[in-house]
């Protein structure tokens, strides 16, 4: 909404161009820089998902430096596909900032304005790109800024009075110079029909030997079209992400922020600092948190909902006044399919329990220690309290499950059902072999190697009769 309503004030279409095309040596890592994870995204797809926010017409990403990995990455990442259509540009040699949107240029319609944003900055807000456009305002050049105490290897804003005159690399700086604190941030917001006519004027004749994409602001001046610094205080947004202790510096950041606004909802986390949303976590009224707790995907806690510690939760929708003990994994499938777990209202869950993709447990359903839950469903009331397993198996209302039972659901070669129904009772330590049919109100004596299906009410008991020989002697050496 926001969004929408900002956009309008600028009546401009928005072109997002994203250099990712850098090498990222100081990772030490195989994998690509851009496509390392922060909060369980690709830093590329946290910048992809603020030009979405943007409602940017066009997203261009230039990749160079493991330019195959990072387009296969994306075209298989459904996020992006949902919001629009990526194009990527090769730059290749890397020859520079200016090079790299030089590449870019030809798939950009001159009508709009560019914003240049960086594929390893992950944390840019989109408001502060939406104040940075409203400063472009389609004919000025906006150049996001900021004052650092250290500003050492930044490009420094030049000005004379109040204007900017030039962006000065540090290579490129003198004394004077050099000690500017207010810098470049990496990222501008420019019309298009301008950049393409200052892209088309770079030289490389620096202390780099680069194309450099601060040279326009010379060309700008030159041209008599205005330059804008818009200046912010927060420097999370502007940081990059160039080692790991870069990446691991911006995810406490990032954590920090997340769980700072679920306070602001009323969420009790036992530890703001102990906490990890890789994902979105949506929480009703009186939600509690203990520590260590890791969300992926897209968890759902309703009213009341208690999480112990050392939970890792991921893609569940948890119902009112359940309660999750500690040390339990929820692992459910794509948000929105049926694999997705679902935990109902007033269920215990845990501790150390596992439930798997296709968990559906309902309302005061109890899954105890060390059980393990797979695409099964569990009515009310149902109960496996210790050491279990339930793999595609329909589980009636009120039944208890006894400790050490499993479904036998697989046959080497297919996946079978089991069908328990209402009130049964499953004793301790039973198989139940698939496919098969435990009648209502069934009771199935402890040690059961069940085959057939049993009939409403029975008692079933399947093992070996007990023998016992009276005053034994154990044989003797
Ligand atoms: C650049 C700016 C500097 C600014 C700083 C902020 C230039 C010349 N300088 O510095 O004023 O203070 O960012 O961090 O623009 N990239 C490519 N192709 C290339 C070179 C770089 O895609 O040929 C990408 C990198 O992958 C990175 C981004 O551009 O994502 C910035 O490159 P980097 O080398 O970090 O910028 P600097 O030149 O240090
Ligand atoms: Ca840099």
């Amino acid at each position: 909404m926001n969004n929408q309503k900002n956009l309008s004030q600028t009546p401009f279409p928005v072109d997002v161009v994203i250099m990712a095309a850098g090498k990222g040596t100081r990772m030490k890592s195989k994998l690509p820089k851009v496509l390392h994870q922060l909060a369980g995204r690709a830093l590329l797809q946290h910048v992809v998902d603020t030009a979405a926010e943007l409602l940017a017409r066009q997203v261009v990403v230039i990749t160079g430096h493991g330019a195959i990995e990072v387009e296969a990455a994306f075209a298989t990442s459904v996020r992006a596909a949902a919001t629009f259509g990526i194009n990527f540009v090769r730059q290749e040699p890397q020859l520079g900032t200016g090079h790299a949107v030089q590449q870019a240029m030809p798939a950009l319609q001159d009508d709009g304005i560019v914003v240049v944003l960086s594929g390893d900055v992950p944390l840019t807000r989109a408001d502060t790109l939406q104040a940075l456009i409203a400063a472009c305002a389609g004919d000025k050049l906006a150049l996001l800024t900021i004052d650092f105490a250290n500003p050492t290897g930044y490009g420094r804003i030049e000005r004379e009075g109040d204007a900017v005159q030039a962006i000065v690399e540090q290579k490129d700086a003198n004394a004077a110079q050099l000690a500017i604190t207010e810098v470049y941030s990496g990222i501008m917001a420019v019309p298009a029909k301008q950049l393409k006519t200052w892209l088309a004027r770079l030289d490389n004749e620096n202390a780099q030997a680069e194309f450099y994409l601060t040279q326009v602001v010379k060309f700008a001046v030159a041209d008599g079209v205005p330059v804008v610094a818009y200046k912010i205080t927060d420097a999370v947004q502007v940081a990059g992400v160039n080692s790991p202790v870069q990446l691991a510096e911006l995810e406490r950041a990032y954590q920090r922020d997340l769980a700072m606004q679920l306070m602001e909802q009323g969420v009790r986390l036992a530890d703001p600092a102990r906490l990890d949303v890789r994902g979105k976590l949506q929480c009703a009224q009186d939600v509690s948190i203990d520590v260590n707790c890791v969300f992926e995907g897209q968890v759902s806690l309703g009213e009341g909902v208690r999480i112990g510690a050392n939970c890792v939760i991921a893609n569940a929708t948890i119902a009112a006044g359940a309660v999750i003990h500690p040390f339990t994994h929820i692992e459910g499938g794509p948000p929105g399919s049926k694999a997705a777990v679902w935990v109902g209202e007033g269920a215990l869950i845990g501790p150390f329990a596992r439930l798997r993709p296709g968990a559906h447990l309902g309302a005061d359903v109890h899954i105890g220690n060390f059980v393990e839950v797979k695409n099964s469903t569990l009515a009310k009331g149902a109960k496996a309290n210790h050491l279990a397993y339930l793999g595609d198996a329909v589980v009636g209302e009120r039944v208890n499950y006894g400790a050490g039972s499993i479904t036998a659901n697989y046959d080497g070669a297919f996946k079978h059902r089991t069908t328990i129904e209402a009130d049964v009772h499953i004793g301790s330590n039973c198989v139940l072999v698939a496919p098969i049919t435990i009648g209502a109100g069934g009771t199935v004596g402890g040690g059961s190697t069940l085959t057939k299906d049993t009939s409403p009410g029975a008692l079933s008991v399947a093992r070996g009769k007990q023998i016992s020989i009276a005053n034994w002697t154990r044989p003797k050496k």
